[in-house]
Formats: structure tokens, C-alpha cells, sequence
């Protein structure tokens, strides 16, 4: 009977979710002993999973729970085949991504400041920062309190499952989109990622959701920053290495630019970083894809690819063929 390796920290209702074929083998994050299996389903917090991992003996498939494996294939090794569960947080982070371009649009982090002063007055601190941060001096009446998303232009870098869905969502706010990926496409057009440098400088807003690999590494680096428009928001959804964190701070220390962050590099972002103290940021502690319909959504994905895998159909959601 197949073994199916599965982490302590999956609740017992998602069990159900999996064939009855299966001998499920529940794995401790604190195993003092080897196990033998032949799937694994690891914890989806990367660094609980790297602790069970030695302590697993034949292994042939691994079933992530997350969209991001770039952590598993130097895990495991080049032999065992790696799914993701692409499609499981794309409600969420596409959410998140949304959320973050309207509060950083309406000015949401400096209103908090405000509240949390207790002071009405500084609501005329807004202007200056506008016009500071934007360049867009104009005589402008009434003062400048918030701005529009509704008719500016968005760059998605990456047009894979969530990207998809950020677009999705964006669209009752009538954004001219331009999309980048590996390669080109048409209907809708996606550009090739030869054609970034040419792209940038025509977007507001620029979304990064690609995956974390060798070419995307700084992805956005400093000749990247410095072609984006003054005050042009940069929302990385995807993994932090796919900006030059260095870069990153200067471009914002410097007023050039806004950021929304989910990702760091490093991550955890260690305490006195120069990114937390950086102006027009806004970061939150990698939490994009977490909601409650993460799990039952993760589980469901992986159970129909472990179905694919007993009935020897073609899986769906390959990230490493197993050599
Ligand atoms: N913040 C969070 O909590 C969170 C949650 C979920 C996922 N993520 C991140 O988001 C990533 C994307 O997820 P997904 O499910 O949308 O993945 P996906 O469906 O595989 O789509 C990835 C997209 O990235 C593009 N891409 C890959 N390499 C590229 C490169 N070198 N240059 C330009 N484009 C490239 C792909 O291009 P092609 O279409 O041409 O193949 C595709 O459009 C994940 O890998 C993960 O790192 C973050």
C-alpha cells in the first residue's frame, strides 16, 4: 500500500480529502526516528519541513502545499519528482495585492500614523507628501488627500495562475495592463521579459508574481529602479530575491519610488533592517497566501494529483521530473 507522509500540523477533517487506498503516516516536526514513505506532503512552512526531512527514507514524490517550491528541489535531491499546489493561494495573494495598491494609492500607512497620533490636523501633512513623492507640483484645489487607481497602467511580471487572477481583479478599475512572461503571447498580449526595460517606464504601478529561480533573481535591480517613474508603487508579491534589496533601499531612501512588500530578502526580515525604516514602504511578514481557505484548497490539490499519481495519469502541477 502507498505510504503517504503527512505533516502533524494538517488538520484531521482535511484527511478525508486523500484516497482510502493510501496508509496515511502522520510526520512529527520533532522525529527522533526514520520513516519510510513513499509520498511526502510537507509542511507548508518551509522550515518545519527541512526538519523532518532526514529523517524520511523513500521518497519519490513530493506534494507541496504551496505555489513556491523553490526550497525543495536542493532539499530533496534531483531523483524525487516535486509538485506544487498551484492555484491554492491565488484568492489570497491576488487579494492581498489589490489591497496593498489601493492603501498605498489612498494613502491608507500614513492615515494609520495619523490615527494612532490622535491628530486630525495632520491629514494636511498629505499634500506635501504627494507632491514629494510624485513630483506633480500643479496648483492643485482642494489639497491632495488620496489618488486614483481607476485609469492608471499596470505591469504584472508574471502571468502564471495568480497573476491571472490579480488581473481579474483589477479589472472593474479600468487599468491598462501590460503583462510580462517567459515568452510572448497574444490574446491578451504578454511581452517577453527581453521587452522589461521598455515597459517600466510606462506604469504606475508594477507587480511582481514570478516564481523564485536563477533567472529571476534581481529581477528588479537598480538600472530597474531608476527607470520606473517618479512615485511609481513596486508591489512584490512573489519572493524577495526577485529585487536587489540594497537597490531597493536606495530607491526608496532617495524618494524615487513606493514599495509594497509581502517578501523580503532577507526573510525573516531581521530587526534594525535598513527596509524597515525606509519612506513610502509598506511591508507585511510574508503572509499573502495565508487565509483560511489556504489549507482545504492546498489539500484538495494535492489529493487529486496523488489520485493522478495512483492511476498513472499525467500530473498536473510538475515543478522537478524526478530523474
Ligand atoms: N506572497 C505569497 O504569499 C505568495 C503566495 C503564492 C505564491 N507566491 C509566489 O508567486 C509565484 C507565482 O505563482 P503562480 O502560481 O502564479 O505561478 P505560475 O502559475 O507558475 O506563473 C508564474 C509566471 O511567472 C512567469 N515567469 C517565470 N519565470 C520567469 C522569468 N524568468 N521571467 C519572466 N516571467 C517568468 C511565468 O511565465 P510563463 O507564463 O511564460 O511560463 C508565469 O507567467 C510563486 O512561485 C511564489 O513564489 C507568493
Amino acid at each position: 500500500m502507498l505510504r503517504v507522509g503527512y505533516p502533524e500540523t494538517l488538520l484531521p477533517e482535511l484527511l478525508s480529502e486523500f484516497p482510502r487506498e493510501v496508509e496515511l503516516v502522520r510526520l512529527s516536526e520533532q522525529m527522533d526516528h526514520d520513516v519510510d514513505i513513499d509520498v511526502w506532503i510537507p509542511d507548508a512552512y518551509p522550515s518545519r519541513a527541512i526538519r523532518a526531512w532526514p529523517h524520511l527514507r523513500g521518497v519519490k514524490l513530493v506534494l507541496a502545499l504551496v505555489a513556491g517550491t523553490e526550497w525543495l528541489p536542493d532539499l530533496v535531491g534531483p531523483h524525487v519528482t516535486i509538485c506544487n499546489a498551484q492555484g491554492a493561494h491565488n484568492t489570497s495573494t491576488a487579494e492581498w495585492t489589490i489591497a496593498v495598491i489601493l492603501a498605498m494609492l489612498k494613502h491608507f500607512p500614513t492615515f494609520f500614523d495619523i490615527q494612532r497620533s490622535g491628530r486630525w490636523k495632520r491629514r494636511f501633512e498629505l499634500p506635501d507628501r504627494y507632491v514629494k513623492i510624485t513630483g506633480d507640483s500643479r496648483p492643485l484645489y482642494p489639497p491632495v488627500m488620496l489618488e486614483e487607481l481607476t485609469g492608471k497602467t499596470v505591469l504584472l511580471i508574471g502571468y502564471g495562475s495568480i497573476g491571472k487572477d490579480i488581473e481579474r481583479m483589477l479589472a472593474p478599475f479600468r487599468v491598462e495592463m501590460l503583462r510580462v512572461a517567459r515568452g510572448a503571447r497574444s490574446e491578451p498580449k504578454v511581452h517577453p521579459i527581453g521587452e522589461l526595460d521598455s515597459l517600466i517606464p510606462q506604469a504606475d504601478v508594477i507587480v511582481l508574481i514570478v516564481p523564485s529561480t536563477a533567472e529571476t533573481k534581481w529581477l528588479i535591480d537598480t538600472p530597474q529602479l531608476a527607470l520606473m517613474r517618479q512615485g511609481a508603487l513596486l508591489v512584490n508579491a512573489a519572493r524577495g530575491p526577485v529585487v536587489n534589496t540594497d537597490a531597493l533601499v536606495a530607491a526608496l531612501r532617495a524618494g524615487r519610488i513606493r514599495a509594497a512588500l509581502d517578501v523580503t530578502d532577507p526573510e525573516p526580515l531581521p530587526d534594525g533592517h535598513p527596509l524597515w525604516s525606509c519612506p513610502n514602504l509598506f511591508i507585511t511578514p510574508h503572509i499573502g497566501g495565508s487565509s483560511p481557505e489556504f489549507a482545504p484548497n492546498a489539500v484538495r490539490i494535492a489529493a487529486a494529483e496523488l489520485r493522478r499519481y495512483m492511476s498513472g495519469e499525467p500530473l498536473r502541477n510538475v515543478v522537478q521530473a524526478g530523474r
